[in-house]
């Protein structure tokens, strides 16, 4: 019998991720396919194997923190924050956006680039995940053909360079607008004053209750008038609950 309770505590001492708060099938299932793929016969082989192995430990963590992603994935909610979000929050003020949970960066260099259309200046573009080898690759912006699959031509052919081996560098003028930073949504403290913050295919994979929580942090991070966007799996059931309310598909605002 596999012991996840004991698990969840080694994995949370050995690489400060705190499992408890994901839910807790989809886990076991993702950590008992890693340990049949790897020939792993214990959880606790698994931990010896973290401990002594670091490429190990960071594929490890790469695959359970699930970093799929893709730029302006989901249209339907680009347009709106296009049309609406960004035309409105830069009206006033250089606006603050974070994308948490911001993988390998598709989607905040998509709202840098919908900016630099617009010619809006962003006060800060701020993008933070758990998994700090996602994030480095996020910092250099290099990105495969089958990751830029389906971007409009014209934003490849702007902002992007086809380099030698045929993948893609983000340009510099874009690089430049975004902070990178490792922040942990379950442990860290949550900055404030943002006009919009994307958290977006990254709640679904924690409890309820802790879905919960995390809408309460950002919704508090957020100014009054600000848009809390998130991904199409993620719908807020009861929004004015929390202080939202719903203005687009995908997108809440908060109250006051
Ligand atoms: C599926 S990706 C979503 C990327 C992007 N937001 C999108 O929708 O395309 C989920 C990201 O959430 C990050 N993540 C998971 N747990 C996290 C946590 N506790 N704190 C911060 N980021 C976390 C993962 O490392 C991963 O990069």
């Amino acid at each position: 019998m596999r012991d996840y309770a004991k698990l969840q505590r080694d994995i949370n001492k050995t690489l400060g991720i705190d499992l408890t708060a994901y839910k807790e099938q989809q886990m076991r299932r993702r950590i008992n396919q890693w340990l049949d793929r790897h020939r792993l016969s214990s959880y606790d082989d698994l931990i010896e194997t973290l401990g002594r192995d670091r490429e190990h430990r960071e594929k490890f963590i790469e695959y359970l923190t699930i970093n799929t992603s893709s730029f302006f994935r989901d249209k339907r909610v680009f347009e709106a924050i296009e049309q609406v979000v960004l035309p409105s929050i830069s009206k006033n003020r250089r606006p603050r956006i974070w994308s948490a949970g911001a993988s390998i960066g598709a989607e905040i260099y998509s709202i840098a680039m919908l900016m630099k259309e617009a010619h809006f200046t962003p006060g800060l573009l701020l993008a933070t995940d758990l998994d700090e080898a996602v994030l480095d690759k996020a910092k250099a912006g290099v990105y495969l053909p089958t990751q830029i699959n389906g971007m409009d031509p014209k934003y490849l052919a702007k902002y992007f360079t086809q380099m030698s081996n045929g993948n893609w560098a983000i340009a510099e003028s874009i690089k430049s607008l975004v902070v990178f930073r490792r922040h942990d949504l379950l442990k860290d403290p949550y900055e404030r004053n943002f006009d919009m913050i994307l958290c977006r295919n990254v709640f679904i994979y924690f409890t309820s209750e802790t879905q919960k929580r995390l809408i309460t942090n950002f919704v508090q991070s957020l100014v009054p008038n600000g848009y809390f966007v998130v991904g199409s799996a993620e719908q807020i059931m009861d929004p004015t609950s929390f202080g939202l309310q719903r203005v687009s598909y995908c997108i809440y605002q908060k109250s006051t």
